[in-house]
């Protein structure tokens, strides 16, 4: 008899299989029980019907605790009633590992709880199709990137420069000296890109920032290209191309995860239209402040109901060019005609999500570097190694990174960024 995984049950309808799985949930009357299963591929229903098995397995069936491990056995039944389609009819069970008084019942639990038992809310069917968003957004970026022949680099975690600014560093003794747990491996990527052309890394990133936001992660993912030879014109191109290929390999892929969800499939088929919008920093401004926005001034950065507002007047995600110098990290190329300004862009993704990519045409002019370097007050022995490559071969080049919780969180129409990472890091919390 095949073992066989829940998502494959389309593949064995009439046949009789075997599954390990977990019950999620049960419920019974006289003479049926219907039990929850999940393997973490998917979930369906196993139905034991009394007149059908012998009255030990109808007995055990009946009285199975939420989340026992099991080994089942039935035949594959299509259910057109089920969100899933397909069903077990229950033949045999065998328990593998019991369980007693398992913390998350299907009643309402507080966010608080949940968190405190993450390691036990992942099994929930809402967590499983979040973390089924997050595996396609994962897949579907080697998938683009690959294609258009980047190559993957790794940059350091450990990282002795910090090129977001100084505020939010995560510092740690490394022997005898200070490193920094990395907040953009940038620097790096901009190094292989003067080696391999186009490159892309894919990996964890820290920020102490000291922000409670629905947004903000102390440790999240980030999706970092670099590319040679380009300006921000083409780099625009390329974040929307991929953006747009992130929501359509979501609609391909992940119907069943977006139909767990409650998440509206013709929205997103809008986000799968380019070009996107695209609104100049100043623009944006005097948009905001026709609007009633007064606390916002030439200069300052926007905050989330600004982004929102911003989001809200068009139904894609929209790209705010050129922001001012000031508010920009060190090694943003400057505009040509306007110094105030430096050529970047941040994507703001709808319905009020927020900023999903930043990214910028890099300064390519070791003495404008070293200025910007000593400017910002960060230390110039440090950065020697970044300003070589302005020394031997200098070339145009762009890059962006794209935060891959802030994204899950709008592609999965969620509430909190918290629910896009298997074990957030908060502000307040580091367990489990
Ligand atoms: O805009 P940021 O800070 O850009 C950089 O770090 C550049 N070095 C990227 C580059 O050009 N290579 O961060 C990029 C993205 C943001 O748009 C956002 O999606 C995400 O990273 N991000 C966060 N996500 C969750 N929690 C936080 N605290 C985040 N900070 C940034
Ligand atoms: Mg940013």
């Amino acid at each position: 008899m095949e073992k066989i995984q829940i998502i494959d049950a389309k593949k064995h309808v009439g046949e009789v299989v075997k599954i390990g799985a977990w019950v999620a949930n049960k419920r019974s009357s006289g003479k049926i029980a219907f039990l929850q299963l999940r393997d973490g591929t998917a979930y369906f229903q196993g139905v034991v019907v009394k007149n059908d098995v012998s009255e030990e397995i109808f007995h055990l069936a009946k009285e199975l605790p939420q989340e026992t491990s099991i080994w089942v056995t039935g035949e594959i039944r299509e259910d057109s009633r089920s969100k899933f389609g397909y069903e077990l009819g229950v033949q045999e069970i065998e328990v593998v590992g019991e369980s007693h008084d398992y913390p998350i019942t299907p009643k309402e639990h507080g966010t608080e709880f949940l968190m405190d038992h993450r390691h036990l809310w992942l099994r929930s069917s809402k967590q499983h199709a979040i973390m089924q968003v997050r595996n396609e957004v994962i897949r579907a970026t080697y998938e683009f990137f690959n294609a258009r022949h980047f190559t993957k680099v790794d940059p350091p975690i450990l990282t002795g420069s910090a090129p977001e600014g100084t505020t939010d560093l995560f510092e740690t003794n490394y022997f005898d000296q200070k490193a920094y747990l990395s907040q953009s491996g940038q620097l790096y990527m901009e190094a292989a890109a003067m080696a391999f052309g186009k490159v892309f890394s894919f990996g964890p990133t820290f920020r102490a920032e000291k922000s409670k936001t629905r947004r903000h992660l102390i440790e999240f993912w980030m999706m970092e290209p670099e590319m040679a030879f380009m300006h921000q014109e083409e780099s625009l191109q390329i974040q929307e191309e991929y953006v747009a290929f992130l929501v359509q390999n979501l609609l391909d892929h992940c119907d069943y995860a977006l139909h767990v969800l409650d998440r509206d499939r013709t929205v997103l088929e809008k986000y799968t239209k380019l070009p996107y919008p695209r609104i100049s920093y100043d623009d944006a401004v005097a948009m905001l402040q026709e609007n009633g926005f007064d606390d916002i001034e030439w200069g300052e950065d926007f905050g989330s109901p600004h982004e929102t507002f911003i989001a809200n007047s068009f139904d894609q995600p929209v790209f705010i060019l050129n922001y001012p110098k000031d508010i920009k990290p060190f090694y943003m190329k400057p505009h040509p005609t306007r110094e105030d300004i430096v050529i970047c862009a941040d994507l703001i993704a709808p319905e009020g999500y927020g900023e999903i990519i930043g990214g910028s045409e890099r300064a390519t002019d070791y003495n404008y570097l070293l200025e910007q370097i000593r400017n910002y007050g960060l230390d110039e022995e440090e950065y020697s190694w970044y300003l070589d490559l302005r020394k031997y071969g200098t070339v145009p080049h762009t890059g962006f990174g794209l935060g891959l919780e802030r994204t899950v969180t709008w592609l999965a129409g969620i509430e909190h960024v918290r629910e896009a990472i298997p074990f957030p890091r908060l502000l307040n919390r580091i367990y489990p």
